[in-house]
């Protein structure tokens, strides 16, 4: 799967890109993030990315026209304008508002990464990760200006509701969960099937060695050798933290009848203690 990350400051993704699985998963041929830089593609002596707003205010706004150029030209698009509005359409797989739930995967999506965006969680990394090319536009500055979002961007993602100082961490965020949805990325093929939120709760608790630490033992469950008893045990874990710690996510998951079971046990015995 092909990444193409527009930013302002390309300096910030190698160390992450070149450490651990993002790095394997490079050489591997299995991932490739091309970094471009924004300032590549100004034409003035300053190399000016960004100006002041129209009507006053704080802040500066990231230009269009660099912005334009830069994407239009990786991607080999033909310049977009008010007359060939219609090729505009043509590029758009998403918008905030609508999200196709079958995506044509001839058309790259451009997500702009910004607080205004949808919220980002497993599901879009999964709808993301069908994709063979995605471009992640990275915000900078106050904002950028409006004809971007309007005219190029396909799709706005946050990562949540607060406000960093550009969209960079988001986009390696992005990277790093759509990554390890691609087969092969992680070592174990099923590695990413239990992932908290992959099946909507939130992932049993891991041990290793040594079965006793400092007199805390690791359940007996776990060392018994009886993976019928095991997966059971794991799945009624998943079922009690994620009724601890996000109960909001019961709503949503697939539960069997021996999980609401399961479920109306645990609410009995809170009620009773
Ligand atoms: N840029 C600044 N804050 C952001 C956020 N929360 N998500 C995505 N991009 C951002």
């Amino acid at each position: 799967m092909q990444f193409e990350v527009f930013t302002l400051l390309p300096e910030i993704f190698p160390p992450y890109l070149e450490s651990s699985i993002l790095k394997r998963a490079s050489e591997r041929g299995l991932i490739n993030v091309r970094v471009h830089n924004i300032r590549d593609y100004t034409h003035d002596k300053h190399h000016t990315t960004d100006d002041t707003p129209y009507g006053g205010g704080g802040g500066m706004v990231m230009k269009p026209e660099p912005v334009f150029e830069a994407i239009e030209t990786v991607l080999g698009l033909s310049s977009l304008t008010t007359e060939n509005t219609e090729s505009t359409e043509k590029i758009k797989t998403a918008s905030v508002d609508s999200v196709p739930s079958v995506v044509n995967s001839s058309s790259i999506p451009i997500i702009l990464l910004t607080p205004q965006g949808r919220v980002f969680d497993q599901r879009i990394a999964q709808e993301l990760s069908q994709h063979p090319r995605i471009v992640l536009l990275c915000g900078r500055y106050e904002g950028i200006d409006e004809r971007i979002r309007e005219h190029l961007v396909t799709d706005e993602i946050s990562i949540g509701d607060y406000v960093l100082t550009g969209g960079e961490l988001p986009a390696l965020i992005l990277i790093d969960a759509i990554a390890r949805l691609l087969p092969e990325v992680l070592g174990d093929p099923t590695g990413a099937q239990d992932d908290s939120h992959a099946m909507g709760l939130l992932e049993y608790p891991h041990y290793t060695r040594p079965p006793e630490f400092r007199g805390w033992k690791a359940p007996d469950i776990l060392l018994s050798g009886d993976h019928a008893k095991i997966e059971k045990w794991r799945r009624e874990q998943s079922l009690l933290r994620t009724f601890n710690k996000r109960p909001d996510m019961l709503e949503k998951a697939e539960l069997t009848k021996k999980d609401l079971k399961f479920l109306e046990g645990i609410k009995v015995e809170k009620l009773e203690s």
